[in-house]
């Protein structure tokens, strides 16, 4: 059925205006006012709301076996999650262990999904190994639809490459027309002052960020960039955490190198100060990078404003609190991750729009827009415009709520934000024209996601 939002004001990263919305067989047909729509049309009235393009979260864990355990979220849940906090659009980070077989990895991870989302989706393939096998599987996978891959610095012997394997995937993805994403930290200094401070008796969460502190990841950014030059390939730094970082990728950009940031939620609104609470409470507040001091958390939102922090994604990744006392006795084995998917939305636009830290364009861009461009995936998804898929965020800026665990869609016990204040979350989403959203709630086909297909791109 043809659908119509009217009397809506229609903010995209660079426009606003006042028009009505007509999508037909899943896009956007018309954008105008006093549109002729057709009898049995399906009519939102969206006054007094701000009409968004569907946002895209480019960093997600659903499916992650991960420090002995497996997050929490399924993409029934997670997708759910997503939609009914605006989010119609995720790519989720595919991850085999180095012991994996690469391309089985990424069926496993396909199978998780397919059959299973309720919003669309895609994946960052990660390399976490360059074998013999290594460069055919992965243009097998670029094949099939994906562009992007992931390769981290940190988590030694299990997910991370050593420098020779970086510069074996840069080099393939530079050929293929690939951007690449990185987790920047130093895996060896990581896993030395790990031991250091163990061996000192310093096993709680507090001692998780001395464990990784922001010159290692400094490191692991510079590092990175560094290769790019070489090579000429194109990355994308994962989860920025501190100013430090932040200066190296900057300077690499000054330097012409092809490299875009994202920083995630909990690097934005809280600090490690969260992760140093007693016992558990400190546990859920452990990621990597972690928590940082306080004062980079005005240098992030500045860059972000600023435009030198490109996007806003989440890292969302549950492990519920029985999994956190793992790490009971060493900080070492409290897996690692802060779910956020539900939240991103309604916080960046509630400390970033409404607190006046960030114009509403660059919120629409950061949280939808430029993802779509870094990954392929726009015009089709990030925009609102005549072809592209109706995906498509009715917001009320007037509704008013707290962060709480409870009623939260996402599966975890608990919710890292909690008792954060929000001001405006979506009314209605829609994903290519279909309302699954309405009213705050899930009112749609849990199993209407599909796998997105992308193009290698020029760069
Ligand atoms: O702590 C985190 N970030 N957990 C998920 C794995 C990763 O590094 O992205
Ligand atoms: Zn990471
Ligand atoms: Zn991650």
């Amino acid at each position: 059925m043809p659908l119509l939002i009217k009397n809506g004001e229609i903010v995209t990263a660079d426009s606003r205006y006042k028009a009505d919305i007509y999508v037909e067989a899943e896009q956007i047909t018309r954008i105008g006012t006093g549109l002729e729509i057709p009898p049995g049309t399906e009519v939102i009235d969206a006054t007094g709301k701000l009409v968004f393009p569907g946002f895209i979260d480019p960093h997600v864990h659903v499916y992650l076996p991960f420090m002995a355990t497996f997050a929490k979220d399924t993409h029934e849940t997670a997708s759910v999650a997503a939609l009914i906090g605006g989010t119609t659009t995720y790519i989720e980070m595919c991850c085999p262990s180095r012991m994996d077989d690469t391309l089985e990895g990424y069926q496993l991870w396909r199978s998780k999904a397919e059959g299973h989302s309720a919003c669309d989706y895609t994946f960052h393939m990660s390399v976490t190994k360059f074998d013999d096998k290594t460069a055919d599987q992965l243009e097998q996978i670029v094949k099939d639809g994906i562009s992007s891959f992931k390769i981290f610095l940190a988590y030694k012997n299990f997910f991370g490459v050593d420098d020779g394997e970086m510069y074996q995937t840069l080099a393939l993805a530079k050929k293929l027309g690939v951007i690449v994403t990185a987790h920047c930290e130093n895996a060896e200094l990581v896993s030395r002052l790990q031991e250091r401070l163990l061996a000192e008796g310093k096993t709680g969460p507090e001692w998780h960020e001395p464990s990784r502190p922001e010159s290692v990841e400094a490191e692991g950014t510079g590092r990175f960039a560094t290769f790019l030059e070489n090579i000429g390939a194109t990355g994308y730094v994962v989860h920025l955490s501190c100013q430090p970082a932040l200066h190296k990728a900057i300077a690499a950009k000054a330097r012409g190198v092809k490299l875009s940031i994202e920083s995630v939620l909990p690097h934005f609104l809280l600090d490690k100060t969260y992760a140093e609470r007693p016992g558990v409470e400190g546990m859920k507040h452990v990621m990597s990078p972690p928590l940082r001091d306080k004062r980079n958390q005005g240098v992030l939102w500045n860059a972000l404003a600023a435009g030198l922090i490109d996007t806003v994604g989440t890292d969302h990744c549950p492990f519920e609190t029985g999994q956190k006392e793992l790490g009971r006795d060493a900080f070492t084995q409290i897996p690692n991750g802060i779910p956020g998917i539900e939240d991103r939305v309604n916080l960046l636009y509630t400390a970033g729009v409404k607190a006046g830290r960030l114009d509403i364009h660059r919120f629409v861009d950061a949280a939808s827009t430029k993802a779509a461009k870094l990954f392929g995936l726009y015009p089709r998804k990030g925009a609102l415009a005549e072809g592209s898929d109706a995906d498509i965020v009715v917001f009320d800026p007037d509704c008013r709520g707290v962060i709480s665990a409870k009623g939260q869609h996402t599966n975890n016990d608990y919710n890292g934000f909690e008792g954060m204040q929000i001001q405006g979350r979506p009314a209605v989403v829609t994903v290519r024209g279909k309302v699954q959203v309405e009213d705050g709630k899930f009112v749609g086909n849990p199993t209407r996601g599909q796998f997105l297909k992308r193009e290698p791109q020029h760069f």
